[in-house]
């Protein structure tokens, strides 16, 4: 008798083997790409610790919006870029915010074309912070989930096709909820940041939106890298007050959380492949140190493996493309 009996090379050995048996695939469809909207005309700024990732102005979103979908990336998540901030940031919910703008700009163009917005008040408060601040600069729970329900119905009001609240306040996927429903936007979905920690590798997304803390960090209100079972909660809580897709940010140093979350819950789990994420593969790529195409596909992937059905991530067009390419 000749062992092993099982060979798993033996399914290895061609590509049409290899693919027959392949578990996860992952598609354009699954991807969502984050864009940063300004206002003015004729911007197109490339973020500096984000190569490849660009803040543009209202009057590109329609070129934009047509190049994802011949790349066949079916939604946006839209972070409005204010031209002023306030200590209230008004902006969040201004009826002609920047967000509110962009949205209706997109849907001009592109009715079908799927927008998801970030809810929260960071990149529109003069602190930086979530929500507002109480006399001791703690961001104030209650208060802010008042601000936002009122940016999450403005954005539906503009025709966002669903929202998600990223500020960690306790409660606001049912304030969110509670606030659509009443407006007449029932139909209107949220995608929780359920699970969402503080973390170092957000660097990069808040020289985009030029949205960093002016005093402190996001500790009192983002989850503690430590913890795994805190996550659950979170997403069940998210899940009771009323929460349609739950996501985990960022996602490759918390695959297990995205596994756990998804076996636990078996929700429509995202993914939020963050900018520190991004820009490591980028500044590795661009020394030649790593193949950035096999790395990607392979990140991406594993994300898919690990549980995720919808992935944020800024490679999204070169992943698109790379996955055309291969077909
Ligand atoms: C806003 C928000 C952040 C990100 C998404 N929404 C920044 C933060 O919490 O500081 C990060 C996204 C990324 O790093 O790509 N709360
Ligand atoms: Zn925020």
């Amino acid at each position: 008798m000749k062992f092993p009996a099982y060979r798993p090379r033996r399914l290895r050995r061609t590509a049409a083997l290899r693919s027959m048996v392949r578990e996860n695939a992952l598609s354009p469809a699954d991807l969502i790409y984050p864009l940063f909207v300004e206002f003015g005309t004729g911007v197109r700024r490339e973020v500096s610790s984000m190569p490849g990732v660009f803040n543009i102005s209202l009057d590109q979103l329609p070129a934009e919006v047509d190049e994802l979908k011949r790349l066949g990336i079916p939604a946006v998540i839209l972070f409005g870029i204010p031209s002023v901030k306030d200590e209230a940031g008004s902006g969040a919910f201004a009826e002609d915010g920047i967000a509110q703008q962009a949205i209706r700009a997109i849907k001009a163009h592109a009715p079908e074309f799927t927008v998801i917005t970030d809810v929260c008040m960071c990149e529109y408060t003069s602190h930086g912070h979530c929500g507002a601040l109480d006399e001791h600069g703690c961001v104030m729970n209650d208060v802010t989930l008042e601000m936002l329900a009122q940016t999450a119905v403005s954005h539906a009001e503009a025709g966002a096709d669903m929202v998600a609240p990223s500020d960690m306040m306790d409660g606001r996927v049912g304030a969110i909820r509670a606030a659509l429903d009443a407006e007449g936007y029932a139909e209107v979905p949220i995608m929780a940041y359920s699970a969402k920690y503080a973390s170092a590798y957000y660097g990069p997304f808040r020289d985009a939106a030029d949205s960093a803390p002016a005093f402190g960090d996001r500790r009192g209100y983002q989850m503690d890298p430590a913890n795994g079972e805190e996550a659950l909660r979170e997403v069940a809580l998210d899940i009771a007050e009323g929460a349609d897709i739950v996501m985990v940010k960022p996602a490759l140093a918390y695959m297990d959380i995205i596994r756990r979350v998804k076996d636990e819950f078996g929700y429509p789990t995202a993914a939020y492949n963050v900018s520190g994420e991004y820009a490591m593969v980028k500044a590795a790529a661009a020394r030649g140190w790593i193949d950035e195409k096999r790395v990607v596909l392979e990140t991406l992937t594993g994300f898919k493996r690990a549980g995720a059905d919808l992935i944020l991530t800024y490679h999204a067009k070169d992943a698109a493309k790379w996955l055309k390419e291969g077909e």
